[in-house]
C-alpha cells in the first residue's frame, strides 16, 4: 500500500539529498513514487517565496496561515498528496505541518498553529516523518556554499531556536506522530541507508 513519507530539517540539512536517493532506491524496487515539497509551486507557494525570500512583506500570522492554506490544497488538489496516494503512490514530500509548528512558533502561538493545520493532520496525516539532524552552524554553512539567495528564516540564531523547537515538538507528539531522527553529519550514502532500512519496515 502506498505511504506518505515526510522530511523535514533546518534548513540545508539534506532533505533534497536524501529524497533523491530514497526516490532512485524505492524506484529500483519497482514501487511508484511521487515527489513533492511546500512550499508548492502553486499560487499560494508562490507568494510565500517571495515573502520568504523578503521580495514582499507582510504580518507573520498572515504567513503562518498561508502556510497552512497552501497545505490543503496540496493535500486535496488534482496530482497532489491524496490524489498520489490513491493512485497508489508513496509520496516523498520536502516539509509537511511539522516546518509550520517549527518556525512559525518562533513569532506565533504554537496552539494557534496547530489548531491551523489541524484538518491537514486529520486528513493527510504521515506514516513517517524523517528528521535530518544537523547542528545549525553546519546547515548554515552548506546553505552559503548552494550560493542562493538568502530568506528571511536563513539566520543562525533563528535555526538554532527552530532546531530546538523541533525537539520539544518530538517529545510534545511521540504519541500521535511516528518520526525517525536521522543524524545527517554522515555521508550521504550512510544516511540513505538508515532511511531506506525503516522505511521498508513501513512499506
Ligand atoms: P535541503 O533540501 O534540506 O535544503 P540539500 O539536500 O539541498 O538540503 O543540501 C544542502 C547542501 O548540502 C547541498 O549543497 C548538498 O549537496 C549538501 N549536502 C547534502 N547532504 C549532505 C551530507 N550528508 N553531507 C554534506 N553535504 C551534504
Ligand atoms: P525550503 O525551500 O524547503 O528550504 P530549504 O531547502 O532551505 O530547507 O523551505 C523554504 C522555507 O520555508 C524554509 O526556510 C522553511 C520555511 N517553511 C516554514 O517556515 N513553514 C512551513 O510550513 C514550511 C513548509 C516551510
Amino acid at each position: 500500500m502506498s505511504k506518505f513519507i515526510v522530511f523535514e530539517g533546518i534548513d540545508g540539512s539534506g532533505k533534497t539529498t536524501q529524497i533523491q536517493l530514497l526516490h532512485k532506491a524505492l524506484t529500483e524496487r519497482n514501487i511508484p513514487v511521487h515527489i513533492t515539497k511546500e512550499p508548492t509551486d502553486d499560487p499560494m507557494g508562490k507568494q510565500l517565496r517571495k515573502y520568504l525570500g523578503g521580495k514582499e512583506k507582510t504580518d507573520l500570522r498572515a504567513i503562518a496561515a498561508l502556510f497552512a492554506a497552501d497545505r490543503l490544497h496540496h493535500i486535496t488538489a488534482e496530482n497532489g498528496i491524496l490524489d498520489n496516494l490513491a493512485k497508489g503512490r508513496t509520496v516523498l514530500c520536502d516539509r509537511y505541518y511539522l516546518s509550520s509548528y517549527a518556525y512559525q512558533s518562533v513569532d506565533c502561538d504554537l496552539d494557534w498553529i496547530m489548531a491551523l493545520n489541524r484538518e491537514a493532520a486529520s486528513i493527510a496525516r504521515p506514516d513517517l516523518h524523517i528528521f535530518l539532524d544537523v547542528p545549525p552552524e553546519q546547515s548554515m554553512q552548506r546553505v552559503e556554499n548552494r550560493g542562493e539567495t538568502e530568506e528571511i528564516f536563513e539566520k543562525l540564531d533563528r535555526q538554532q531556536q527552530i532546531r530546538k523547537n523541533f525537539f520539544d515538538l518530538f517529545e510534545m507528539l511521540k504519541d500521535k506522530e511516528n518520526i525517525l531522527i536521522v543524524d545527517g553529519t554522515r555521508t550521504p550514502e550512510t544516511i540513505a541507508e538508515e532511511i531506506f532500512n525503516k522505511v521498508k519496515e513501513i512499506l
